[in-house]
C-alpha cells in the first residue's frame, strides 16, 4: 500500500486569468499561498515567509524567477520553495499544481516540509553595551555624538548656526576627555520611512526593513551611533517654520523601528543614554521645536540633563538672517551656554552608568502603555 497522502485538490481560478499577472496571493482556509505565472510556468508555495510571516503572494517575482517578500526582502523559487543562492537550506511548503479545463489546481496534500536555515543577524541586532564583552569599558571615555540635520549644499556651503554650536559642544566634550563623532545628516544617502509599520506590527523590525534590504541605504550610520556607540546625542537642528528641519523629521521617522521595539517586545534598544539639544533660527518657536524633540528621544528612551536645550532666535520680525549668523559667530554667551549643556549631560551620563534609572526592559512606555494584543482586540 502506498503512503502517499491522498491528494486534496483545490481549485485555484481560471488559469488564463492566473497567467495575466506573475504573482497572486490565494488562501485555501487558512493556508495562505503565492500563486505564481513565470515563463509559462505556474508555481505555488506557501504565502508566509519564514523570516516573520510575511505575506509573499504580495510581493514579487524576479527575473530569475524568485518571489520576493515585500517585508524584508528574502527570496524563495516561486515553483520550488527553495530559498535563493546561499540560502537554498531554507525552503517554503511547495505544490503540486496541475491545469484542468483551463483551471489552475493545487494539491494541498502535496506540501513539501518548511526548512528554515538560521540567517546571520544583522551586525545592529549584537548591540555590546558599556562593559559588556565586546563593548567599550566601563571606564573608557564616555561617547558624544552629535547629529546636524540642517541642510545645504556641499559645492556652495553656508555658514549654519545650529551646527556650529554642534561644533562647540563637540571640541568641549573632548577638551572633557569624551570620545566625539559628528554625523551630518546631509552626507548620507537614505530613504525615507516607507510606513512598514502599518503594513503590519512584525513588518517594522530592528534595525529597519529598508537598513536590511538595501545595503546602499546609509541610515545605518545613525543607528549604529545612537544605539551602539554614543552615551551622550546632541541634535542640533534649525527651525524651519517654527519646526526642526525637514531632514531631523526624514531621520526621526526611520528611528520609528527604535522604538517600535518597545511598543512590540518590550525592548528598549537604547539605555542610559543621554539626549540634548541644539535649537536655532531667525525666527521662533523653540519651545515647539524642542518640545517635540524631548517626546521624541523620550520615547526612544533617552534621558535629559536638566535644562536639555540651548535654544536662539532673534523673533518673527527677523528676517536679516546674515546678522543673526554674525550674532551667534560672536556670542560668547551662547558658546558658554553650549558648553555647560555639555556638562550637564556627560554629568549625567556619568550617573546613570551602572544605575538602575534606566531600564533595559520596561512596560511599554509614554502612551504606548498598552500591550499590543489588548490595543488589537479594541480594534
Ligand atoms: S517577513 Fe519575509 S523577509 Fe521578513
Amino acid at each position: 500500500m502506498s503512503d502517499d497522502p491522498i491528494p486534496d485538490w483545490h481549485d485555484l481560478g481560471d488559469a488564463t486569468e492566473l497567467a495575466q499577472a506573475p504573482l497572486h496571493e490565494r488562501k485555501i482556509g487558512r493556508t495562505r499561498l503565492a500563486v505564481s505565472y513565470v515563463d509559462g510556468d505556474f508555481g505555488v508555495v506557501s504565502g508566509v515567509c519564514n523570516h516573520v510571516g510575511g505575506p509573499l503572494g504580495q510581493g514579487r517575482v524576479d527575473a530569475r524567477g524568485y518571489v520576493t517578500c515585500p517585508w524584508h526582502g528574502w527570496k524563495f523559487h516561486h515553483v520550488t520553495g527553495v530559498g535563493e543562492p546561499g540560502f537554498e537550506e531554507d525552503r517554503l511548503p511547495a505544490y503540486t499544481t496541475k491545469v484542468e479545463d483551463g483551471r489552475l489546481w493545487v494539491d494541498l496534500a502535496s506540501a513539501t516540509a518548511r526548512r528554515k536555515k538560521p540567517h546571520a543577524p544583522h551586525p545592529l541586532v549584537q548591540i555590546r553595551r558599556r562593559g559588556e564583552p565586546g563593548g567599550p569599558a566601563k571606564d573608557a571615555p564616555r561617547r558624544v555624538l552629535g547629529i546636524s540635520t540642517t541642510q545645504m549644499d556641499p559645492a556652495n556651503p553656508r555658514t549654519s548656526t545650529s551646527e556650529m554650536l554642534l561644533e562647540v559642544a563637540l571640541a568641549h566634550a573632548a577638551a572633557r576627555g569624551a570620545e566625539t563623532q559628528m554625523i551630518r545628516v546631509r552626507e548620507l544617502s537614505f530613504r525615507h520611512c516607507e510606513g512598514y509599520y502599518s503594513k503590519s506590527a512584525q513588518a517594522c523590525t530592528w534595525p529597519c526593513s529598508i537598513t536590511q534590504m538595501d545595503a546602499s541605504d546609509q541610515m545605518d550610520r545613525v543607528y549604529e551611533g545612537v544605539v551602539a556607540w554614543a552615551d551622550v546625542i546632541l541634535v542640533a537642528t534649525p527651525i524651519r517654520w517654527g519646526a526642526a528641519s525637514s531632514l531631523y523629521f526624514k531621520m526621526a521617522e526611520r528611528m520609528n523601528c527604535i522604538q517600535n521595539q518597545i511598543t512590540l517586545a518590550d525592548k528598549v534598544l537604547m539605555q542610559n543614554k543621554v539626549a540634548a539639544f541644539i535649537v536655532t533660527g531667525g525666527q521662533d518657536n523653540i519651545q515647539a521645536v524642542v518640545g517635540q524633540m524631548l517626546t521624541f528621544f523620550g520615547e526612544l528612551g533617552c534621558a535629559f540633563p536638566q535644562f536639555p536645550f540651548v535654544g536662539h532666535s532673534r523673533g518673527w520680525s527677523a528676517e536679516d538672517m546674515e546678522n543673526n549668523v554674525g550674532y551667534v559667530a560672536r556670542s560668547e554667551s551662547l558658546r558658554e551656554g553650549t558648553r555647560g549643556l555639555v556638562d550637564r549631560a556627560l554629568s549625567l551620563s556619568n550617573a546613570l552608568q551602572g544605575s538602575e534609572a534606566c531600564a533595559a526592559e520596561i512596560a511599554r512606555g509614554g502612551r504606548k502603555a498598552h500591550a499590543l494584543t489588548e490595543r488589537r482586540s479594541e480594534e
